[in-house]
Parts: structure tokens; C-alpha cells; sequence
């Protein structure tokens, strides 16, 4: 018998929005559901209400994921360049920021509506807002429970995203489907957030709140195919709870609990090398010459949490003390206490396992007509734009083969 739907498409979000606007553009009669009041809020507060909307320079090594391969395919068949020239057709002004990042000029409410537009064109059925309640499997399709009654639909594709900010509507409706039908998770956590410290040692940095500088930062262990290693160049920004900035955002979707991380504050400069040889010369307080390369309220921290007194004389210090405090700057390693969680995670790690899924399609391999896409994948982008590609890459081969 013929279903009321081809497709039902559960979650109206980045990765939601494009496969409807591309299964209906087929011809596929498709019906989007989403829970949330507002459309697409993830959208809108993006990119500082900019929408970092993709990177130029997007590629399979931006993403983490248990089967780091399976991008690849979405990446390659919907890439950052196609998602610009939708962007350019429809006007919308944009610029370069950092590294390949793109952002709208004037405000991420454009995207929502070049989605919704792109929807309207193959004529896209709403529902919004409807809570689902279940989805059941029946002969030849599957049946969509909601609020507003049931929907019928031949293929349903799940698009709810991660567990990230729950106050603007994030839920676990699609880790609970995966789980009902049999396709394994890969343990969901908090990515891209800032990190906690507390305790004793951390109490010097406490008042360093606002302090911004370039590090480097890294962390992981492991070698060949199961390492699991970040390294990255780029701003940090101390808080009142511990670590933030992009540095720290991004090395924390990397970070294991109770593992350290590092931090190289002078990362053009081997400082204890460069204390030891100016200890003839230089006639100042070694807190003065540190505050020559680093912020004057961080060197006081640092001297504090190395036990070096405040007036203490580059001249008089013994090399291995300045060796000590040199690695304190360029090898500094720090455990975190924990993360700011998904309250203030911009995404989440994990979710559907991808061996269960095809990368060309992103059906499950053993539930015909079942598809999981976006941020419900284990699929994470890097900060900069490269998990809005992954929604759009991977909402688009969906939609392609629903
Ligand atoms: P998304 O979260 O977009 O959509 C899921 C949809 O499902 C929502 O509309 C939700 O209401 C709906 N839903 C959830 N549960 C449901 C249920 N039970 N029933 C019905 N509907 C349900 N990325 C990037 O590339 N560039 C950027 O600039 C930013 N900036 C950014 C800022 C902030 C503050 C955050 C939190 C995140 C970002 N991101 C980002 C990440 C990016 O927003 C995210 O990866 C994508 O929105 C994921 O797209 P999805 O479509 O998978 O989920």
C-alpha cells in the first residue's frame, strides 16, 4: 500500500533541512518534523549569530570518529565548494575570517532561510512544533508516532543532532532509536567546550580571567591507526572556571579524562634557553623579562605556581631552576578537573556508531530505510565550520537516496 510520506525527515536542523530540500527536489513527497518552537536555533546563535556556515578547506582529516574513513564519501560528494555556490546563489554576502573559515556578513538567519526556501521549492510538508513519541517499523516503510498524530512514511531519516545545549531543544531521540533498532552507539560526550580547573595548584592562574594569548596546545597518546592526537595553534583565553578559546576548544574534543594536557606558552621561544644566556647581560627581575613576551598578570601566576618569589633576579638564578621554569612555559601540563559540559559544548563526540551505517547512503546497513545524519552521527568537526559541512554533506547524500 502506498505511504502518506516517501519520507519522514525527524529534526529540522542543518542536516534535517538540506536532505528535505534535497529529497524533494527529486520528487520525494517529504514530511519534516521538528520539536522546537524556533527554527533552527543552532543556526542562528552560530558563529556568534554569523554562521561560520563551512570551511573552504574541509577535508576527512577535520573530523574524529571511531572509523575515521567513513566521511570520506559524503565529504567528496557534497563538498564546501558546493555548499558556497548555493550561498552565492542566493546572494548572500560572505567573508573569509581565519583559515577557510566563511561566515555570513550580515547574519546567520540568512542560511535558515536559503535552507527554508531550498525546502519550499520541492515542496517540503511541515510539522513544527510536533513532538515525536516513537517510530515503529510496519511492512514496507515505518510509522512515525507524534503529538499530532501518526505519519506514515516509506523511509525515515533521523536528523535530531547531538546532546548539546539542551536548552535550545537538544534531546537523545536519536541515540534511543539507533538503540531501539539494534545499531550500537559509540558513548556520546561533550566537544569543542571549555575545560575546568580547581585545587590548589590551579589557584594561581584563578584571577587571570580574560588573559588571551597564542599557544600551542596538544594532547593523546597512541601511534598508527588508534592514536588519538591533537595538536593545534591557536588562541587561548583564561575564565573563571578554567580554560577556554579556541585552543582549548579544540583540543578538548581530543582530551580523555584524568589525562593531561600541554600547553607551550612561548611557542617561538625555548625560554629557558634564552633566561640562561641573558643571565650575564640582563640586569633586571626575572619577572620583568618574562613580561617582556607574556602578559604581566600571567608571569606573575606562573612565578607564583613555580615558587619563585616576585623580586627574584634573572642573574641570581641557578640554571636548573630556570630550566624548571622554562618547561612550566613551554611544556606546561595540566589536568583538567572536567569540562563545562553539554550546557556549553558546541558539539557532541560520538553518537551512532558509522560501522552500522552505509557511507554512501548514510542508511543503517541492517534496517532498510533507516537513516541517521548530522551531529546524531559519530562524526565531529574540528572548530571552524567543518560540522555544518558534515551536516550538509551528509543531509544531502541522504536525501540523494531516500
Ligand atoms: P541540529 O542540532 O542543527 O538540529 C537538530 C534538530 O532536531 C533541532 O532543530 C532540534 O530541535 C530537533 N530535535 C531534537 N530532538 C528532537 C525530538 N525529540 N523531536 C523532534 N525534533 C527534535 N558548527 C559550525 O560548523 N560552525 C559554527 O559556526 C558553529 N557554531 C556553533 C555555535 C554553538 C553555540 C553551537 C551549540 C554549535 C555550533 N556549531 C557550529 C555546531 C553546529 O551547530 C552543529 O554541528 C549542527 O547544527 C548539527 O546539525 P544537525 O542538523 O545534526 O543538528
Amino acid at each position: 500500500m502506498a505511504k502518506q510520506y516517501d519520507v519522514a525527515v525527524i529534526g529540522a536542523g542543518a542536516a534535517g533541512m538540506m536532505c528535505a530540500a534535497v529529497a524533494a527536489q527529486r520528487g520525494k513527497r517529504v514530511m519534516l518534523i521538528d520539536h522546537a518552537e524556533k527554527l533552527a536555533e543552532k543556526i542562528r546563535i552560530s558563529g556568534g549569530g554569523r554562521c561560520n556556515f563551512t570551511n573552504i578547506n574541509a577535508a576527512p582529516q577535520h573530523f574524529l570518529s571511531e572509523n575515521p574513513h567513513f566521511c570520506k564519501s559524503a565529504l567528496s560528494r557534497y563538498t564546501a565548494q558546493d555548499f558556497l555556490a548555493l550561498v552565492k546563489k542566493y546572494r548572500i554576502a560572505h567573508h573569509e575570517k581565519h583559515r577557510g573559515q566563511l561566515f555570513c556578513d550580515e547574519s546567520s538567519e540568512q542560511i535558515i532561510a536559503m535552507l527554508k526556501s531550498e525546502c519550499e521549492k520541492g515542496g517540503v510538508n511541515w510539522r513544527m512544533p510536533c513532538k515525536v513519541e516513537s517510530v515503529s517499523k510496519v511492512e514496507e516503510g515505518f510509522v512515525v508516532a507524534t503529538d499530532h498524530g501518526e505519519i506514515e512514511a516509506s523511509s525515515v531519516v533521523i536528523a535530531t543532532g547531538g546532546l548539546s545545549i539542551p536548552k535550545i531543544g537538544a534531546t537523545d531521540l536519536g541515540y534511543r532509536i539507533a538503540t531501539q533498532f539494534g545499531l550500537p552507539l559509540v558513548e556520546p560526550r561533550p566537544g569543542l567546550v571549555p575545560l575546568t580547573f580547581d585545587g590548589p595548584s590551579w589557584a594561581p592562574f584563578v584571577p587571570l580571567a580574560g588573559i588571551a594569548l597564542e599557544v600551542e596546545v596538544s594532547t593523546g597518546s597512541g601511534k598508527g591507526k588508534n592514536a588519538k592526537k591533537g595538536h593545534f595553534r591557536e588562541d587561548l583565553l583564561f575564565t573563571h572556571r578554567g580554560l577556554s578559546g579556541p585552543a582549548i576548544l579544540q583540543i578538548s574534543s581530543y582530551w580523555q579524562p584524568g589525562t593531561p594536557i600541554v600547553l607551550n606558552l612561548l611557542p617561538e621561544m625555548d625560554v629557558a634557553e634564552e633566561l640562561i644566556a641573558g643571565k650575564t647581560t640582563i640586569k633586571k627581575q626575572l619577572g620583568n623579562v618574562l613580561a617582556g613576551w607574556l602578559p604581566a598578570r600571567l608571569v606573575d601566576g606562573l612565578l607564583l605556581a613555580n615558587g619563585f618569589a616576585p623580586d627574584a633576579r634573572l642573574a641570581d638564578m641557578p640554571d636548573a631552576k630556570l630550566r624548571k621554569l622554562g618547561d612550566a612555559i613551554n611544556r606546561w601540563a595540566i589536568v583538567p578537573t572536567g569540562s563545562e559540559g553539554y550546557r556549553k559544548a558546541e558539539v557532541t563526540l560520538g553518537g551512532v556508531d558509522t560501522r552500522a551505517l552505509s557511507q554512501q547512503t548514510m542508511m543503517a546497513k541492517d534496517v532498510p530505510g533507516l537513516y541517521f545524519i548530522g551531529e546524531t552521527v559519530d562524526v565531529t568537526g574540528w572548530l571552524g565550520g567543518y560540522n555544518f559541512q558534515w551536516a550538509w554533506a551528509s543531509g544531502f547524500v541522504a536525501g540523494q537516496s531516500v
